[in-house]
């Protein structure tokens, strides 16, 4: 292949260099079109077809279904590591020896507590508000208690600024989940492992010893690491360019969280479970959603289904859907809606539809099924996939940062009124 794309406008030739990953993925570097075209832009809505930066945390093959990160294909990592591994792996980008492990989670532990005036904060929302609202809030929030800019020359301060939130974001997330259900807020247990840890946090009863469930930890564990980074989708996108503009680490984050909310994100893990449930309540007349989320004229789509990237399985729903089964079952949870599931994704998949425009379950499909089955509460599912995407944010953030890249400042294609005069407020 030709290491350069020519460009012909009005009769004059420009020509830009192919860069090619190390995949194979090829990219046009277009960083001099507006200075050799004299302010020609490129317009992509969505950006479908465009990419923010160099990238070596996470490979996606949306064609083939392929995930790795740091070259760890997902199937591998989901089923032998555990979720503090994978963040250490996602953030520094090697897998961590038993030694740096424990001095990892160490330092989590010990930057775990979150000060006391944050509760007054949790106090002010009403118990109706949404919890990602409040995560966001409470994460924005710890900026006041820990004032101080990360200085990413500093090692030592990139790496505490990590462990830090590492350590209390977890915090918030139980505490959020807690207060909404009127329970005392608490901290962990430094002795517990990260996801023990936080299942303890967000489960202990004030009159009674939690018993921990080891098929609830490695569940949870399997889900964080599932949901723990997806290259450049909106959230990631939006805590680079928030930190682009050297906005602290807590502020990308809560911005990320708002990103994540919306239903066509992590938001769709809570849309799927109402929708299901809004089937099974109906009669459990799936070829009727089916019509509903065919029609042009219907605002309904299928959540769960579909993605930007993947145009075949994606294959953390292949995982999901056997965990659903294994946890589920392990539980002696019988659970209708995994019926309508399953019943919904073998229709879609036969349906003309869907099969044009490839749309597969995505990993959203079945993770509020067995979020549902661990107790969680539904408004609470997208608030686990922010817990289980933190390290992929956190390394996203610090690869950004320490590249020294520009502010993310995109262009746009003005199609507004031109210069006109002032009108006087009687004259209008
Ligand atoms: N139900 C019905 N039709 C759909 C759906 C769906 N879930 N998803 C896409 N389509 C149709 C869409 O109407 C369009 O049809 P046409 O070509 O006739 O106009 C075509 O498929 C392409 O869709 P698009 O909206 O242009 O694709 P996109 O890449 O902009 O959107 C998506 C991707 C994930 C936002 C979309 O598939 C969707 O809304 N899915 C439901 C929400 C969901 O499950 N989101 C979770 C994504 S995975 C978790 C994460 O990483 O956040």
């Amino acid at each position: 292949m030709s290491d350069t794309a020519i460009l012909e406008i009005n009769g004059e030739k420009h020509e830009f260099p192919l860069i090619t990953g190390t995949e194979n993925e090829v990219a046009m570097d277009i960083k001099t079109l507006r200075s050799v075209t004299k302010g020609v832009t490129t317009l992509d809505p969505g950006y479908k077809n465009t990419g923010s930066c160099e990238s070596a945390i996470t490979f996606l093959d949306g064609e083939k279904g392929i995930l790795r990160y740091r070259g760890y294909s997902i199937e591998e990592l989901a089923e032998k590591a555990d979720f503090l591994e994978v963040s250490y792996l996602l953030i520094f980008g090697e897998l961590p020896n038993s030694e740096q492990l424990e001095k990892f989670h160490t330092d989590i532990k010990d930057q775990s507590i979150v000060d006391d005036d944050v509760k007054k904060i949790l106090d002010a929302f009403p118990k109706t508000a949404h919890p990602m609202g409040v995560l966001s809030s409470l994460t924005s929030a710890l900026t006041a208690f820990n004032p101080s800019c990360v200085n990413v020359d500093s090692k030592e301060d990139m790496y505490n600024s990590v462990v830090r939130i590492l350590g209390k974001f977890p915090v918030l997330v139980a505490w959020t989940m807690r207060k909404k259900q009127g329970l005392p807020l608490d901290y962990g247990d430094k002795k517990l492992g990260y996801v023990e840890n936080v299942l303890k946090m967000m489960f202990k009863k004030p009159n009674e010893d939690y018993v921990q469930n080891p098929i609830l930890i490695n569940a949870l564990d399997k889900l964080l690491i599932l949901h723990a980074d997806h290259e450049q989708n909106c959230s990631t996108s939006t805590v680079r360019i928030v930190g682009s503009s050297h906005a602290g680490l807590f502020a990308s984050i809560s911005a990320g969280i708002s990103a994540l909310w919306g239903p066509l994100h992590g938001g769709a893990n809570q849309a799927v479970l109402e929708m299901l449930e809004a089937i099974k309540e109906d009669g459990g007349d799936t070829k009727k959603y089916m019509a509903k989320a065919k029609d042009k004229n219907d605002p309904f789509r299928l959540m769960g289904f579909g993605h930007r990237v993947y145009k075949n399985f994606d294959p953390r729903a292949k995982i999901i859907k056997v965990a659903a089964d294994e946890v589920l079952g392990d539980l002696g949870v019988d659970d209708p809606i995994l019926d309508v599931a399953k019943g919904l994704e073998k229709e879609a998949l036969e349906d003309k539809y869907f099969v044009d425009r490839k749309l597969y379950p995505n990993v959203d499909f079945y993770s509020g099924i067995i979020y549902r089955g661990m107790g969680i509460p539904t408004d609470m599912f997208t608030v686990m996939f922010a817990l289980g995407r933190l390290p992929g944010w956190i390394a996203q953030w610090s690869e950004m940062r320490l590249k020294k890249e520009p502010i993310g400042r995109p262009r746009q294609l003005y199609i507004g009124e031109n210069e006109r005069a002032y009108k006087n407020i009687k004259k209008r």
